[in-house]
């Protein structure tokens, strides 16, 4: 093994820059070149790579960003861009990939990003005998068989700074707001979010709750929180992209619903967005980065292929690696897990949500 080739894929996660500084210096310390492919699977096809070892043959990370190394694990995005490619998703952009390896010389390579990039990164496994290893990295927090994923610990920082900004205004005019968070499938940031930022209630799709349930489960969360024996100065709802309500459309619904209340309760809306996908990654998640990188580097090393690095530190199961904290699953058994997350049949979704219901009636105390 000489060389190694990591690249970025999918929705960008902070904390996918301390990864590849992680992997960029524990290669290094190997005597393994790290090539870094730009823009994703696109730039993988393309053949667009850059050296990005301190080692003497390549370019140093100085020649790509005008950056040291050590400094680029403190950036939020990507320093080597990220694509959702739709031409990877092909065979024939798999098999165009794959010579561009070859043509590099690339002995492993490893995808850092989520369902839609492992998925990616399985076929081109099974396809082209080029070893692959998988670091998930979703802000959502989407990804089977880990605990966590690069990016969640600073979106969650992030959602709950956010909220405390909000309820400061909203507490000044007794408001009540809804606030949406990123999460397409998964409601994770909504629920862990929630709980931190002391909201009222959180609204997530595996709740499975139809458009009227959820205006009034928010109606009476409102009423509840404003009323005689309550006297709360800010009702926060969490409401996750997921939950197919426009938020400014459910803002206008219930204002109109509230508007029989004296005094009269005003409800605004607001749309965190890509706000939450930004940002410098917290020590969390530069912690788990750095770890699951450090041992994506030696489970390539190692020969391990078609692979995820996951983050367990509390339950058993998976090969275990150098770090007690993290294990590989093939990325196979990680993409049925997956699916079961996002269809609401795995026990870590029912476990998410039984532990949303439990608090259900505490949050609005
Ligand atoms: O990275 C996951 C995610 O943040 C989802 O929560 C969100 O729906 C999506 O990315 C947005 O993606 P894009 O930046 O491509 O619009």
């Amino acid at each position: 093994m000489t060389t190694l080739a990591v690249l970025t894929s999918g929705g960008d996660a902070p904390g996918m820059n301390t990864a590849i500084r992680a992997m960029v210096k524990a290669a290094s310390e190997r005597q393994i070149r790290v090539v870094g492919v730009l823009q994703g699977y696109d730039g993988l096809m393309n053949g667009e790579f850059v050296g990005l070892s301190n080692l003497a043959q390549d370019a140093s990370m100085a020649r790509l960003l005008g950056e040291d190394i050590d400094r680029i694990g403190g950036f939020g995005g990507t320093v080597l861009g990220s694509a959702r490619s739709r031409r990877f998703i092909e065979p024939e952009g798999r098999a165009q990939a794959a010579q561009q390896l070859r043509d590099q010389s690339v002995d492993a390579l490893i995808v850092i990003g989520g369902n839609g990039s492992l998925t990616g990164a399985h076929a081109f496994a099974q396809e082209h005998g080029i070893p692959v290893v998988g670091v998930p990295a979703s802000i959502d927090n989407d990804i089977g068989c880990t605990s966590t994923a690069i990016g969640v610990d600073t979106a969650l920082n992030t959602i709950v700074w956010a909220c405390d900004h909000i309820s400061d205004t909203a507490r000044a005019h007794h408001r009540a707001f809804v606030v949406e968070v990123m999460g397409r499938d998964c409601g994770y940031l909504a629920m862990a979010s929630a709980i931190a930022a002391s909201a009222d209630a959180a609204l997530f799709r595996e709740q499975g709750r139809t458009e009227s349930e959820v205006i009034a489960a928010v109606d009476e969360a409102i009423r509840r929180g404003f009323s005689q024996e309550r006297r709360k100065r800010r009702v926060l709802i969490i409401k996750s992209e997921g939950v197919k309500v426009p938020c400014q459309s459910m803002v206008e619904t219930l204002n109109a619903r509230l508007a029989d209340t004296s005094p009269r309760i005003e409800v605004r809306g607001s749309v965190l967005g890509h706000v939450v996908r930004g940002g410098a990654p917290t020590y969390g998640d530069r912690m788990v980065a750095g770890r699951l990188a450090l041992a994506a580097v030696d489970a390539a090393l190692s020969g391990v292929s078609d692979q995820m690095v996951a983050w367990q530190p509390e339950i058993a199961g998976g090969h275990p690696t150098v770090d007690p904290a993290v294990v590989t699953f093939p990325l196979a058994d990680v993409l049925k897990e997956t699916e079961a997350l996002l269809d609401g049949s795995s026990v870590v979704t029912q476990g998410r949500v039984r532990m949303m219901e439990r608090v259900q009636g505490v949050l609005g105390l």
